[in-house]
């Protein structure tokens, strides 16, 4: 499976999908890692692992849909088939996205529904939580709104912060997102009549 990341950050995701794949637990070939801020930690990870990479800068385009038209084109022409969302901050235009739909997943560090957007470790600790956790799932126009594939969930502990319960769920998306991929990459998970569908049975 041809796969590009989109991340704009420090690239831990990214770096467990790459470590999946050396354990021979992801079939994949990574065609190309873009992001919008050239100082992601995410980039250098490519480079390292001689990966293509792309940095465009949201400040030179008048409008988000003039950059968003223009990375989904660059991705399509690195001849992608998946595109994995791994800490991208960005929302998305449904224009841009529309050819991508079922051929592009993130994982986003809450219980979905619950918390789409920022500050989510902040949001379930404010809410009186008793569990927290991860979800991969297909995007769609809607900020986070996208059909949930898979959680990963971890108990919110007493006197628990913010920065404390996003590094505890940290390793939890690190199993999570190579395991969705691998589903994909396996011919396993794949997008029909409009939604996913696991080993032949839609989700
Ligand atoms: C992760 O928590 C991811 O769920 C969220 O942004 C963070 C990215 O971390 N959307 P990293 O760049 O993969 O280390």
């Amino acid at each position: 499976l041809r796969i590009a990341v989109l991340a704009s950050g420090r690239g831990s995701n990214l770096a467990a999908l790459l470590a999946a794949r050396e354990r021979g637990e992801l079939a994949a070939e990574f065609v190309l890692v873009a992001s919008d801020k050239a100082s992601a930690g995410a980039l250098q990870l490519a480079g390292e692992a001689g990966i293509p990479t792309l940095v465009l800068d949201p400040k030179v385009y008048p409008d988000r849909r003039a950059f968003d038209l223009d990375l989904f084109g660059k991705l399509a022409a690195s001849d992608a088939e998946l595109i994995v969302l791994a800490g991208f901050m960005r929302i998305l235009d449904g224009e841009a996205i529309a050819p991508w739909a079922g051929r592009m997943l993130n994982i986003h560090p809450s219980l979905l529904p619950k918390y789409r957007g920022l500050h989510t470790h902040r949001r379930a600790l404010e809410a009186g939580d008793l569990e927290h956790g991860a979800s991969v799932h297909f995007v769609t126009a809607e900020l986070d709104g996208g059909p949930v594939v898979a959680q990963a969930t971890l108990p919110i502990e007493p006197d628990e912060d913010e920065h404390r319960l996003a590094q505890r769920l940290l390793p939890l998306e690190h199993r999570l997102l190579p395991a969705v991929v691998a589903l994909v990459a396996a011919g396993r998970l794949v997008w029909r009549d409009g939604g996913p569908w696991l080993d032949g049975a839609p989700l």
